[in-house]
């Protein structure tokens, strides 16, 4: 059974809040994408709608022959990829590289996957010029940033013809970005959140262990889905991934099962403000932020 929980973009187009993604872990660059055509064939089989990908993983084709053994339709499929944005090509064609290595005639959703490349405004601004001609020539039919600040969207905002979709962040309890969050509400710009689960495998010990183990009993679920609840009964996209095919199968049959109340969401919020964790914002924006 697909994951039936969707928001809708301000462009109108539907959005899984679940993803799986393929970066870190199991990643070519950074982990082993050996096993990945095989976890991403379990994910979708499993339910999941919802693959977040990207040209840096360097691992579109094992997507595409994951996709492939699957079964599972490409219209079924919400495909979200990133644009490394590098000089020496342009949106248009790193998107059709792209499209061509995960055997597709579209993505659904395309990002800049950060704003490191733009040495001003200008360079940051065109960019996104070139993410509406892409979008007004179907190749994406949504589009997007990553790991941005309010200030960069502010800019995009001053000559867009058609504003961002999505700002795809980390955000967990221990890196809350609260007043981007609620920036980007008041914009209607959903979110989505990567590292959902730094809590749990990075920073431990930490103030909300013992919430996170409480509610999993409650719920008879396992610590992570608690992680991952707390980002979708916000409304938030969230965008998880992970090496084992029982642990992708897992959040398939638990995560639809249960719902946090408001005020565990608040009691995690409250707990995690207790610590500060990022693993990746000082990479993407040194000059930092609000936590
Ligand atoms: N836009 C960007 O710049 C950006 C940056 C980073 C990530 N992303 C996207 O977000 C995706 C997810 O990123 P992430 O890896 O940071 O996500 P995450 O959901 O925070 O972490 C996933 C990892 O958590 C581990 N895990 C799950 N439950 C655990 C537990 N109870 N205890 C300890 N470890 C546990 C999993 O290990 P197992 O493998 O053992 O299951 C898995 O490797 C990436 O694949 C990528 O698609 C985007």
């Amino acid at each position: 059974m697909p994951f039936s929980q969707y928001i809708q973009l301000n462009d109108g187009n539907k959005i899984p809040l679940i993803a799986f993604g393929v970066g870190s872990a199991v990643s070519k660059r950074w982990g082993n994408a050996k096993a990945l055509p095989e976890l991403v064939k379990t994910a979708l089989q499993a339910g999941y709608r919802h693959l977040d990908t990207a040209e840096e993983y360097e691992n579109e084709e094992e997507v595409a022959e994951g996709i492939r053994m699957s079964g599972v339709p490409r219209e079924d499929i919400f495909i979200t990829a990133k644009d490394l944005s590098t000089e020496s090509v342009t949106t248009e064609q790193a998107l059709r590289k792209t499209l061509n290595n995960l055997g597709v005639e579209y993505v659904d959703l395309y990002l800049i996957h950060n704003a490191m490349f733009a040495k001003n405004d200008q360079d940051w601004q065109r960019k996104w010029t070139e993410m509406e001609a892409v979008r007004e020539k179907g190749l994406a039919r949504s589009i997007g940033v990553s790991n941005v600040e309010r200030q960069k969207i502010e800019a995009i905002l001053k000559i867009a013809k058609v504003p961002p979709a999505i700002n795809q962040i980390e955000l967990h309890p221990y890196f809350q970005r609260t007043e981007l969050a609620s920036w980007l509400k008041q914009q209607n710009i959903a979110l989505a959140c990567y590292s959902p689960l730094a809590p749990l495998r990075s920073t431990r010990p930490g103030p909300v262990d013992d919430i996170f183990q409480s509610l999993a009993e409650k719920y008879n679920v396992d610590e992570s889905e608690i992680g991952l609840r707390w980002a979708i009964d916000q409304d938030r996209v969230v965008i998880t991934t992970s090496s084992k095919v029982e642990r992708v199968r897992g959040y398939a049959k638990s995560l639809p099962s249960f719902k946090l109340t408001s005020d565990e969401i608040s009691d995690i919020a409250e707990l995690g403000k207790k610590k500060e964790f990022s693993g990746f914002w000082q990479f993407f924006a040194p000059s930092g932020g609000d936590k």
